[in-house]
């Protein structure tokens, strides 16, 4: 059995990891799992049936219900990309049996992607340090978080809300602390991490930089150009 090729994307919030996993996956005709959209989909399914997502009783009946195909729902992607619905996520993230349900997902994912693809790009916050440890490719993306902000900011009006910036910041601020401070797998980087300081840097930059790097640890495996 030849093995799958695991990339690890993890990052916080608006550090720019969506987009890169995105690219990379469709550069390499690998499969791409953003990881945070199953703790939104838990969030979303949660305050849909007016649940608590701090209380692991009422977010762990939902598991069960997540499929991929259910994830690239057009109606859905709407519903997740609500701020409500993140911070719901990082909520429910912090327990422990919630995470615990979503690791053979994640994990089955990776080393069987869809369509037989030959490789996988898992995004999210500790894919790299518990989901696949064993990948080849471990990205840490992040950035300052005054920029993460603006981006943030942007992406929201492009989306025709109105937002204030303050409270952009002051959210990503609030769930980058619960991100990073909880005590079951915190965002960090994994030690064998190519940490990309993406604050003064564009997409194209990111994903040329990044490129050049999983080339390097594909090492001597032929990859299409
Ligand atoms: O990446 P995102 O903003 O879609 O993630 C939403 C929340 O889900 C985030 O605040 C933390 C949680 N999350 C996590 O704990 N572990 C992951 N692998 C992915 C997301």
């Amino acid at each position: 059995m030849t093995q799958t090729f695991i990339i690890a994307i993890d990052g916080p919030a608006a550090s720019g990891k969506g987009t890169l996993a995105r690219k990379l996956a469709t550069y390499f005709d690998f499969a791409h799992l953003d990881t945070g959209k199953l703790y939104r989909a838990l969030g979303y399914l949660v305050l849909h049936h007016n649940g608590n997502p701090e209380d692991a009783e009422m977010v762990l009946p939902h598991v069960s219900t997540i499929t991929p195909s259910m994830l690239n729902r057009p109606e859905l992607i709407a519903q997740l990309a609500d701020e409500r619905v993140a911070n719901a996520a990082s909520h429910l993230a912090s327990i422990p049996r919630v995470r615990q349900a979503l690791l053979d997902f994640q994990r089955q994912f990776a080393t069987t992607p869809p369509d037989d693809k030959k490789g996988a790009v898992l995004d999210g916050r500790d894919v790299g340090t518990i989901i696949c440890p064993e990948a080849p490719v471990k990205l840490f993306i992040k950035a300052d978080v005054t920029i993460r902000a603006e981006r943030r900011y942007k992406e929201l009006r492009e989306r025709g809300q109105d937002p204030i910036y303050q409270e952009v910041l002051q959210e990503l601020e609030i769930r980058d602390h619960r991100d990073r401070s909880r005590k079951i797998a915190p965002l960090r980087p994994a030690n064998d991490s190519k940490v990309i300081d993406t604050s003064h840097f564009d997409a194209d930059k990111v994903f040329q930089l990044s490129v050049a790097w999983v080339k390097r640890c594909l090492g001597k495996i032929q990859l299409q150009d």
